[in-house]
């Protein structure tokens, strides 16, 4: 294994703002580990819209101290490991979102680096099928899917509307509800260029949101998993009875949001559908972006227009 370095290269900002606050620098300290955590040479890494609210300074109030380098998924290499770290080894191809809790003390360091200090428990071994750029964008979203599916109490033989169908999460929440917890019926929105994503994902019906009126479908459903946040569309959507979970503000009463917590053992729960084939990581056709392109993989995200995942490879 070759030797860690002192000084890595990160992309780092020092004040909350735009993408001109983002900079490459050269000389940031390689992270020490604690003693559940082990040190990951980070292959890939993926953008999530967290990243960029964070950037933004709209968590500010829970944030860690600046400067800070972003980044929560992660797909790489471990290369130390602390003294109580139990299943993890030197030389394990690992994912994960590095931060268990999203929006309470986040890493100051995170995984837009050459190196990052990760805690055994929200990490997970790579699928075997999957090289680094695609699991890479896997653990923020698909952890967000599962738990979201958890809390609304989905199971086998009910039916689902996803509101947001072919971003990073919903192109999750699609294929998990069909796939994994046997839906009986799965419906999802888009515009119309990325409809025949929804269906190849497992979708039964594609809907077009740029020509339906979402607040007067014909069809309602046991779940509505709104990761757009569009209000009362979820409650409208809605059998009596049925739950509305989500992500994004705002949701309606009685919908409810929850805020993702990273646990590595979902990731193992889940990696058998990953490795059969039955879940398949979806990547934005613009990318992957190389480590000097961050700032553009930031813009693309920033548009609100990405196809499933923004990833950032390869990382130095
Ligand atoms: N609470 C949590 O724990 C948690 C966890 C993860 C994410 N989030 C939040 O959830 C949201 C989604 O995250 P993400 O990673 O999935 O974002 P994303 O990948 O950036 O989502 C982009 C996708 O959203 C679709 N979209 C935008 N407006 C839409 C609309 N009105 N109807 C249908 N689709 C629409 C776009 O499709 P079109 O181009 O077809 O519109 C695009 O493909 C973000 O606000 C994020 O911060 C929260």
């Amino acid at each position: 294994m070759a030797e860690i370095p002192l000084k890595m290269k990160a992309w780092v900002y020092e004040e909350y703002g735009d993408v001109s606050v983002l900079r490459l620098d050269e000389g940031i300290s390689v992270p020490e580990i604690k003693e559940d955590q082990v040190l990951v040479k980070v292959v890939a890494a993926a953008l999530n819209p967290v990243d960029f609210k964070r950037r933004q300074g709209r968590f500010k109030a829970t944030d860690s101290p600046l400067p800070i380098v972003p980044g929560y998924d992660v797909a790489g290499v471990v290369v130390k490991v602390g003294s109580q770290v139990k299943n993890l080894k030197e030389g394990d191809e690992v994912y994960g979102d590095i931060n268990e809790k999203a929006l309470q003390s986040p890493k100051q360091f995170g995984s837009l680096a050459e190196y990052t200090a990760v805690e055994e428990k929200v990490l997970a071994i790579k699928p075997n099928n999957l090289d680094f750029a695609s699991a890479a964008g896997i653990p923020l979203a698909i952890e967000t899917a599962h738990e979201g599916l958890e809390r609304a109490g989905f199971s086998a033989g009910k039916s689902i509307l996803v509101l947001g169908g072919a971003g990073g999460v919903g192109s999750l929440v699609i294929q998990l509800a069909k796939h994994v917890y046997g839906a009986s019926r799965v419906a999802a929105t888009s515009s119309t260029s990325k409809l025949e994503l929804l269906k190849s994902l497992g979708a039964d019906l594609a809907i077009d949101y740029t020509k339906e009126n979402l607040n007067e479908l014909p069809e309602k459903f046991d779940v509505v998993y709104d990761t757009v946040g569009l209000g009362d569309t979820g409650s409208k959507a809605v059998k009596e009875g049925g739950t509305v979970v989500g992500i994004a503000y705002p949701v309606s009463p009685p919908g409810f949001i929850f805020v993702l917590t990273s646990d590595g053992a979902i990731l193992t729960k889940l990696n058998p559908f990953l490795e059969s084939g039955k879940i398949k990581p979806i990547n934005d056709p613009k990318g992957p972006f190389p480590f000097s392109k961050v700032v553009d993989a930031f813009s693309h995200l920033e548009t609100g227009r990405a196809i499933g995942k923004v990833v950032i490879y390869p990382i130095p």
